[in-house]
């Protein structure tokens, strides 16, 4: 799987430092007004692992929420549509939604949207990475790890074609794997 790679955009050591500043920043955010309650809504499938790792560094009572949403064929975005709602109420909490990537913004506006409807108290959405070239501005991310390159990368709970999430880096693969049939 590691020699589909064709570099590594960021590494594991990268991600586990950087997830554990993004813990820190928003621990600051929420721990004042704990009382109020945060949900975290995390968007499935891509940002599983993210999520996963991201919530043990936030040493705060909080509920989890998961919401999953479909766009992207191969590399090429779709329209995003709703595969699964949230179950949990969100009516006066604060929310904070947690997804992969932030890239053409489809996704996460159409998620924004969803949960804007439920009565949040506070909406502020984390993403792990942002391609800033395409990123629009409409579709608002209070905390993001990293501003990448505008490339397809895989790794870390992303896919192509529902492979590479188990890879512990982020990278791009070789151009002879995206031409295979996977
Ligand atoms: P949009 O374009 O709607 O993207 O902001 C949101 C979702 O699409 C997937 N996505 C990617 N997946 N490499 C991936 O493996 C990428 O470069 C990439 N860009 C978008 C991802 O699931 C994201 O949540």
């Amino acid at each position: 799987m590691e020699s589909d790679m064709d570099r590594i955009l960021i590494s594991r050591e990268q991600i586990a430092r950087r997830v554990c500043e993004l813990g820190e920043q928003i621990s600051e955010t929420y721990a004042a007004d704990e009382q109020a309650g945060l949900t975290l809504v995390t968007v499935l499938s891509g940002s599983l692992i993210f999520a996963a790792d991201l919530i043990r560094c936030l040493p705060f009572r909080m509920k989890l929420g998961l919401i999953t949403v479909s766009s992207y064929k191969g590399t090429s975005p779709g329209q995003p549509s709703l595969i699964q709602q949230l179950k949990v109420d969100v009516r006066d909490r604060h929310v904070l939604v947690v997804d992969d990537i932030l890239d053409t913004g489809a996704t996460l506006r159409l998620v924004q949207a969803q949960l804007a409807a439920a009565g949040p108290k506070s909406l502020r959405t984390c993403v792990l990475l942002r391609k800033p070239d395409k990123a629009p501005a409409d579709v608002p991310a209070e905390f993001v790890g990293f501003d990448i390159e505008n490339s397809f990368v895989v790794g870390y709970g992303l896919d192509y074609n529902d492979h590479y999430r188990n890879l512990p880096d982020i990278g791009v693969l070789k151009p002879e794997v995206y031409e295979e049939k996977l």
